[in-house]
C-alpha cells in the first residue's frame, strides 16, 4: 500500500515567462484555484495523507501561505527545495529521507487528471507491493511526451522519451507509483542531452527487470495539459465548463477531506475563514449545508 506522496512543484517554467518570473507557476490560476491544488486532490483522492511538496529554493514562503502543513486538511505537507531543477527522478533523492524503506507516488505540479473512474483506478494504483506502475492516455501530439507502446495483454513493450518519429499514441502521465527501489535506481541515471535525468531512464529500468505495469485512463477521463499559456487557458475553460454546469467543484481539497472524514465541520468553517468572502467559501459553506440535512 502507497501511503506517501511527492509533488515535483519545482521547475523554472520557461515556457510561461513572463508570468512564471515572479511566480511559480504551480500557484498560478486554474480557473479558480491554484494550480497545485489539482495534483494535490489526485493523491488526496488516491487516499495519501502523507505528502512532500517540492519546490524551488526560495519559494517555500509563497507555498506555505496556501498550504501551510496540511493539518487543516486532516493530512501532512512537508517541503523540501531544489536548487535547480535536475530532471523529475530528483525527486526520490530529494526525498530520500521522506520516503524511508516504504514504497511512493510521484505526481507532476502541473499535471490535471479528471474523470468518473479516476477514484477507483487511483486507489487500485497504491496497492502496489513490488515494481512500478503508470498511467497512459492517448494524445494527439505524442512528440512532446513519454510514450510507450503496449502488446495486446497491456504489457509495456517500449517507452521513450518524445519521439521524433511515431510509435505510439499513448503518453506517460505525470502519475508514478513505485517500490522503494525508486531511490537507488535514480542515483544511477546519467543525465540527457537537455541535462536532466530523465524519468523513461528510470521506468525502463523497471521495465528490463519486468517489473512496470500499465494502467489505463478511460476514454471518459480527461489528462491534460498545463505546459503552455495556450494549455494553461484550455485547462481553465474545461473546469469552468463542468464547475458551472453542475454546480461541483473539481479539485476542492476541503470537500476531499471532509468526504473521507479526515476533517469535520469546524474545519470548514475555518476554512471558510481563512479564505474570506469569495465563492470558494461559498461552495465549502453549501458542503457543511448539505451535511445538515
Ligand atoms: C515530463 C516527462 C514525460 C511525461 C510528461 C507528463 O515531460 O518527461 O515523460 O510524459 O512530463 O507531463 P516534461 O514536462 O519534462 O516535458
Amino acid at each position: 500500500m502507497i501511503k506517501k506522496g511527492i509533488i515535483l512543484a519545482g521547475g523554472i517554467g520557461t515556457r510561461m515567462s513572463p508570468i512564471t518570473k515572479a511566480v511559480n507557476k504551480q500557484l498560478l490560476p486554474i480557473y479558480d484555484k491554484p494550480l497545485i491544488f489539482y495534483p494535490l486532490s489526485v493523491l488526496m483522492l488516491a487516499g495519501i495523507k502523507d505528502i512532500l511538496i517540492i519546490v524551488n529554493k526560495g519559494q517555500l514562503n509563497q507555498f506555505r501561505k496556501i498550504l501551510p502543513n496540511g493539518k487543516n486538511l486532516g493530512i501532512k505537507i512537508s517541503y523540501a527545495e531544489q536548487s535547480y531543477p535536475r530532471g523529475l527522478p530528483d525527486a526520490f533523492l530529494v526525498g530520500k529521507k521522506f520516503i524511508g524503506k516504504e514504497n511512493v507516488a510521484l505526481i507532476l505540479g502541473d499535471n490535471f487528471f479528471y474523470g468518473q473512474s479516476l477514484t477507483k483506478r487511483l486507489q487500485e494504483c497504491v496497492k502496489l507491493k513490488s515494481g512500478a506502475s503508470v498511467l497512459l492516455h492517448p494524445v494527439k501530439n505524442p512528440s512532446l511526451y513519454g510514450i510507450a507502446k503496449i502488446n495486446k495483454k497491456n504489457k509495456i513493450l517500449k517507452i521513450i522519451e518524445k519521439p521524433k518519429k511515431y510509435f505510439s499514441n499513448l503518453a506517460i502521465t505525470g502519475l508514478y507509483f513505485f517500490d522503494n527501489k525508486v531511490i537507488e535506481y535514480s542515483k544511477n541515471l546519467k543525465p540527457s542531452k537537455r541535462r536532466e535525468v530523465e524519468i523513461v531512464d528510470l521506468l525502463n529500468k523497471y521495465r528490463k527487470r519486468k517489473k512496470l505495469s500499465a494502467n489505463f485512463i478511460s476514454r471518459g477521463g480527461a489528462w491534460l495539459d498545463t505546459g503552455s499559456m495556450e494549455d494553461f487557458y484550455n485547462t481553465s475553460a474545461f473546469v469552468s465548463a463542468l464547475e458551472n454546469r453542475q454546480g461541483l467543484k473539481i479539485a476542492c481539497l476541503e470537500e476531499i477531506a471532509f468526504n473521507n472524514k479526515w476533517i469535520n465541520k469546524k474545519n470548514i468553517m475555518e476554512a471558510i475563514k481563512f479564505y474570506g468572502k469569495c465563492n470558494y467559501s461559498q461552495y465549502l459553506s453549501t458542503l457543511i449545508k448539505k451535511d445538515q440535512k
